[in-house]
């Protein structure tokens, strides 16, 4: 498997309860390597393009309220099948069936607060680390320990 960048949120449910650093510490643990951090404020016209797939959907006005409600941490997080490891660690979207010991499965209740994003598939990533991150904020750092975690 060669080697994947996807794009994280901690939506503002996650930042508003303090949970942030539980998240990043999952992922992170994980091996995946963060390439990108930081903490912002979405505009409604970067949730329009970041979730234009939902435009016209009976929740897409409270999504994009939600998303821009408060701030968001943007993570960026590169490794080999770094998106479908992100997603299984997220649990799937409703939180009432996502397994214990994910993300949305430990912490959420409700869909519509339901803490995280994970870009969905190879286009989505590449569209979506473009859309919240210059190329001057990914940074591809060498870690020293890489061969304990990938072969
Ligand atoms: P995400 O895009 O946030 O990573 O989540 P996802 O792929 O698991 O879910 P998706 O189908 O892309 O939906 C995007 C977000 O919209 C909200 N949603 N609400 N009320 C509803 O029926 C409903 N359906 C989706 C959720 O916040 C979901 O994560
Ligand atoms: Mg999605």
């Amino acid at each position: 498997m060669s080697s994947e960048t996807t794009l994280v949120l901690v939506k503002p449910d996650g930042v508003q309860r303090s949970l942030s650093g539980e998240i990043i510490r999952r992922l992170e643990q994980t091996g995946l390597k963060l390439v990108g951090l930081k903490l912002m404020q979405v505009s409604t016209e970067l949730a329009g393009r970041h979730y234009a797939e939902h435009e016209g959907k009976p929740f897409y006005e409270g999504l994009v309220n939600y998303i821009t409600a408060s701030p968001v941490v943007a993570l960026a997080l590169e490794g080999p099948d770094a998106i479908a490891i992100t997603r299984k660690m997220m649990g799937v979207t409703k939180p009432a069936e996502a397994a214990p010991g994910t993300i949305r499965g430990d912490f959420g209740v409700d869909i519509g607060r339901n803490l995280i994003h994970g870009s969905a598939n190879a286009e989505d990533a590449e569209r979506e680390v473009a859309l919240f991150f210059t190329s001057d904020e990914l940074l591809r750092w060498e870690r020293t320990n890489e061969g304990w975690i990938t072969e």
